[in-house]
């Protein structure tokens, strides 16, 4: 029998809650074949560990996660705690350090889930979004503090190895599924320096996939066309600002952050990878059950995926799809009563149906 091992971080507020709903469907089909199964840890790293600890993990936390197959995370921040800190000391450190540097966002409408626009047809693109360096690093300053002349200087970190591993994963994926257009989302116009190294690694790597076409669009452009026609798009690769901001409009185009999942893949697979829904803690519904659990739960479809497990991951998302379709069992962001729990029996429930 096949054991996979789980590092299971809940994190804060609707982290835990949509985390344990995750965690009923990998029992559920860890129960239903006997082929594999699933040994979790789970590891309470989160806002009150810092409160406790002055430390997001502990020393060795790295060390501890690398011995993991997989992570399935929650959500961190928390009212309490310094918003930078759960981000700086707890996810940075884990993208970067396990290189982790696909960020990967499907954007799928699911039938039966309506979106604020009229697009023209369903909704399905997948962000590839760089995860390790870019506009998110901390380097920089700050000079003058508390006066008229106060400055700060943050820079933006792009080298031609991090977006060419990027581009080569998202067009790896353009060619299997036949994809015939990458979007890549741009500013060099402006951003005169990193962003015209961005747009000649991506290129330099499109010439070895010459059947596909790439386009550069202006990350400005591209926000207005995803809403015009978010229909047309299959594939974007994103800078890490620009990832994160398109996948965010993306998830509010195909239903919110209840429905959008999201993979911190290391390709190279000599670190665990991350799975961890596009959403944070939303410290304004937690403790209440009525978070929605589908994104937590599509992203351990995600992590099925990745460790080679595509049937599972499909039976997963089938029961997600029956789940949406009926309209039964939907959370309050979906227009419906449900509660956490319920939702997640659900979807349970389909995946009994199912094995
Ligand atoms: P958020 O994603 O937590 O919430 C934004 C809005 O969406 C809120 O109104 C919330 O109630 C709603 N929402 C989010 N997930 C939902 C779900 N599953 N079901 C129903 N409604 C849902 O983002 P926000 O408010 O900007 O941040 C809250 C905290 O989360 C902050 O401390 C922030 O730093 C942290 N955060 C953490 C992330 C992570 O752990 N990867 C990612 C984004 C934010
Ligand atoms: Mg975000």
């Amino acid at each position: 029998m096949k054991t996979y091992h789980l590092a299971v971080l809940p994190g804060d507020g609707i982290g835990p809650e949509v985390v344990n709903e995750g965690m009923k469907v990998v029992q559920a089909l860890s129960e239903a074949d006997s082929s594999f199964q699933f040994e979790s840890t789970t590891l309470e790293w989160n806002s009150e560990y810092y409160l406790k600890h002055n430390r997001m993990m502990p020393e060795n936390g790295l060390s501890i996660l690398e011995n993991y197959d997989a992570i399935y995370f929650g959500a961190v921040g928390d009212p309490r705690v310094p918003e930078h800190i759960p981000i700086w000391e707890l996810i940075m450190p884990i993208r970067k350090n396990f290189h982790q540097y696909v960020n990967l966002r499907p954007i799928k409408q699911l039938p039966g889930v309506k979106s604020p626009i009229h697009a023209k047809g369903l909704i399905d693109f997948y962000v590839y979004r760089e995860n390790a360096e870019g506009e998110y690093s901390n380097s920089g300053g700050r000079l003058y503090q508390g006066t008229s002349d106060e400055l700060a200087i943050q820079n933006t970190v792009i080298t031609k190895k991090g977006v060419e591993r990027l581009a080569r994963y998202a067009f790896e994926y353009a060619e299997k599924t036949g994809v015939k257009k990458v979007v890549n989302a741009t500013k060099s116009n402006a951003i005169i320096h990193s962003m015209n190294l961005w747009d000649e690694s991506v290129k330099s790597v499109a010439a070895s996939f010459p059947e596909i076409e790439v386009e550069d669009t202006y990350i400005d452009a591209l926000a207005a066309h995803l809403v015009q026609r978010p229909e047309t798009f299959d594939v974007i690769v994103a800078s890490n600002l620009f990832g994160d901001i398109l996948s965010d409009l993306g998830a509010a185009l195909v239903g919110g952050l209840g429905l959008s999942p999201s993979a911190n893949l290391n390709p190279e697979r000599n670190y665990p990878s991350m799975f961890e829904p596009i959403h944070g803690s939303a410290p304004d519904i937690s403790g209440k059950q009525t978070a929605n659990p589908i994104a937590q739960i599509w992203s351990a479809a995600l992590m099925l995926e990745h460790l080679g497990r595509e049937d599972l991951a499909s039976i997963v998302m089938k029961a997600i799809e029956n789940v949406v379709n009926e309209k039964t069992a939907l959370t309050p962001d979906l227009g419906g009563t449900a509660r956490t729990f319920e939702t997640g029996d659900a979807i349970v429930q389909h995946i009994h149906k199912q094995t």
